[in-house]
């Protein structure tokens, strides 16, 4: 078997910022509000006439140029997203084209707000394996195309984005690698947190339209209470597994949703907070993209290092939840 190491990274961030401010005029909240009860200041928002794949381009020629690669180097494309370009055919296929990458396997993950960790489990196996050496593995989403902007409990939360790792074949020896990733789902609460029309279900009509229900709606004190819970099991099993405890890690980097939820699964563990990445004020809720959004902003200004024990840990809707532990 072999072991799968980072060999670049990138993200990618709109131009285009709405801040609580802006949503005051929207809906019925404050700045104030949101930033008690969220943390989050400000969200990025994808440019008129962009899809979700000009975003992770951008994110993957970045994280090409960070791994010295090629596009013709990769093996298989892996998007992480539930706001893919269209309905049908997968994001990571007009990825593919775009990129000027070979004709190579290509599809898209839908773990909502976990599916970069479930990608990055996914595309582990394949580089373990010796299947696939080379692999663009994204997180991406422009979930403000869905959402509803009259309903406050859910639009001062998310945010547009992408961020991309490239995974490669380590060397024998080397030792800046991941060591494990444990991934879950409780379908049963899938509920909490959903658009319910718009697939094979409830298919498109006029009552969909006037009933607003083909946009995301959320029970969020539920979602909190789940959050906390999946994470912490989830980074208890990294833990156990590979015999480490939460004094050996050197940062955590959370999906972005809420900080009150990073809050509460650190305090789990004793991590202090020092050593949780927190990028949400800037962000938002970026779903999938959030992980590796967060990531490239925490090496770009210098906290995360070659060599450190990084957590990461996601949950979302599904339910989904995941964590992986890796040495960067
Ligand atoms: O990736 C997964 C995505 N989902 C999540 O991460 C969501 C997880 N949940 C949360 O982050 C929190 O539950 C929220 C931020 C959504 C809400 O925070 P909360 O502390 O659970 O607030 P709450 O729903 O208990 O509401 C407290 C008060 C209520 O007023 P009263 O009854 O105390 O008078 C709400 O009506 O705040 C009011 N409220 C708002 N006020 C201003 C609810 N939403 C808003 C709002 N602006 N947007």
């Amino acid at each position: 078997m072999f072991k799968t190491k980072i060999a670049g990274i990138g993200s990618f961030l709109p131009e285009k910022v709405l801040t609580n401010h802006d949503l005051e005029k929207m809906v019925d909240t404050s700045h104030d509000w949101i930033v008690q009860r969220t943390g989050i200041e400000r969200r990025h928002v994808i440019a008129e006439g962009e899809g979700t794949s000009d975003m992770i381009v951008r994110a993957a020629q970045k994280a090409l140029k960070d791994a010295n690669m090629k596009a013709e180097d990769l093996d298989l494309i892996l998007v992480a997203t539930l706001s893919g370009d269209y309905k049908m055919p997968a994001t990571s296929c007009i990825v593919q084209s775009k990129l000027g990458a070979r004709n190579v396997m290509a599809f898209d993950l839908n773990a909502a707000c976990s599916g970069f960790l479930y990608s990055v489990i996914v595309a582990d196996q394949f580089i373990r394996t010796g299947f696939y050496k080379n692999i663009l593995v994204v997180g991406a989403e422009s979930l403000t195309r869905m959402l509803d902007y009259k309903d406050r409990d859910t639009c001062i939360l998310f945010g547009d984005g992408a961020g991309a790792f490239i995974l490669t074949r380590a060397e024998e020896k080397e030792t800046n690698v991941i060591l494990t990733g444990h991934a879950r789902a409780e379908g049963q609460h899938a509920e909490l947190l959903w658009a319910e029309a718009g697939g094979t279900k409830v298919p498109f009509s006029q009552a969909v339209l006037d009933n607003k229900s083909h946009f995301m709606k959320m029970k969020g004190k539920e979602i909190f209470k789940n959050a906390t819970r999946t994470m912490a099991a989830c980074c208890k099993e990294a833990l156990e597994s590979t015999n480490t405890s939460p004094e050996q890690i050197d940062w955590i980097v959370p999906h972005q949703a809420n900080l009150r939820i990073t809050e509460a699964v650190a305090d789990q563990f004793k991590f202090p907070l020092s050593k949780v990445i927190s990028t949400v004020h800037e962000t938002g809720n970026t779903s999938a993209a959030s992980i590796p959004i967060a990531f490239d902003m925490a090496v770009a200004d210098g906290r995360i290092q070659r060599g450190q024990l990084i957590l990461l840990t996601a949950f979302g809707a599904g339910l989904t939840a995941g964590s992986v532990l890796l040495r960067y």
